[in-house]
């Protein structure tokens, strides 16, 4: 089986709020993640208590099938808030470290310097580093033992666009080593140009997830005006493979089902003696379906 994560009703409160209300997620090797949700949705929340930094209230998780062990998390590598670097160390002292702390090979320092492209700035004290070169550094440590799984919460958080390609392109090329990633984002932009997969997170509860295309799809909106709205509506509802009809202003919008177009649309009001003064189709953008699901 290629399932990594497995996370089964997970709930949890702080105080009376519902931080996490039974969440269920399951994440398969190869796949990049992505926890897409607005400030305070749980996002970081989700990735504390997989990463066994947070005790669920209900709920368990696993991962490769096994309640996981501390040696287990070990094998995990994670950036979870801003990691706390040594300002007066250089970048290599403060990966070494981190070496001891993972009790990883010190050996490793070199290449997860250079993965990131920070090699010529390893003995540079951390706190001349520009803040890209901070989340560089982060990511760098992440990868130390060069873990299968890695959790990165907000990843971009705070970089200039420059930054974030960067950070976006190690996202991509890990990934196509085959890594494991699981990577918490408020930026819908961000998940739709690194993620393979995404869960939706609102207020706690988990919205919709499965792969992206199917998330957040280019749904062609078909909108629909005529005279008598009413009417309409009630004859669009007899009508084949049309779905999703909603008002909006003087006009009706709904759904096709793939394989019917306007031409049929038109043709099914015709013959329920409807005739249509507008049938165009309006293609809503990923922003405005992932705004549509947390509004
Ligand atoms: N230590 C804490 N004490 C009290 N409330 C918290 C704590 N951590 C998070 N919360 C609350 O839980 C909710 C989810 O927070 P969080 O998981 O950090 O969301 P996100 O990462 O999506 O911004 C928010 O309402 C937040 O205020
Ligand atoms: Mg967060």
């Amino acid at each position: 089986m290629n399932e990594i994560l497995s996370v089964n009703n997970v709930s949890k409160r702080y105080g009376n709020v519902n931080a996490l209300n039974s969440i269920s997620l399951q994440i398969n090797k190869g796949e990049i993640y992505g926890i897409l949700g607005p400030n305070g949705s749980g996002k970081t929340t989700t990735l504390g208590i997989i990463l066994g930094v947070l005790n669920p209230d209900r709920g368990s998780y696993s991962w490769n099938g096994n309640t996981p062990t501390k040696y287990d998390r070990k094998k995990i590598g994670s950036l979870l808030e801003t990691p706390n670097f040594y300002p007066y160390l250089s970048a290599r002292q403060n990966l070494s470290i981190a070496c001891k702390v993972k009790e990883v090979s010190e050996g490793d320092v070199d290449r997860v310097l250079s993965k990131l492209d920070l090699l010529n700035r390893a003995d540079s004290k951390f706190k001349t580093f520009s803040l890209g070169m901070k989340q560089r550094l982060a990511i760098a440590s992440a990868l130390l033992g060069n873990p299968e799984t890695l959790v990165l919460d907000e990843p971009t958080n705070g970089l200039d666009p420059q930054g974030i390609a960067e950070i976006r392109n190690v996202i991509l090329d890990l990934a196509n080593e085959g890594k494991t990633i699981i990577m918490a984002s408020h930026i819908l932009d961000e998940v739709e140009k690194i993620c393979s997969h995404v869960a939706i997170l609102k207020l706690g509860n988990l919205l919709t997830y499965g792969p992206i295309e199917s998330v957040l799809n280019n749904q062609e909106q078909v909108v629909v005006a005529s005279e008598n709205l009413v009417l309409l509506e009630r004859t669009l509802s007899q009508i084949d493979g049309v779905s999703r009809i909603q008002k909006n202003g003087d006009k009706l919008s709904l759904i096709l089902a793939s394989g019917k177009d306007s031409t049929y649309l038109n043709k099914a009001l015709f013959e329920k003696g409807i005739v249509a003064s507008e049938i165009s189709i309006r293609k809503t953008d990923l922003e405005s379906n992932f705004l549509e699901l947390i509004k």
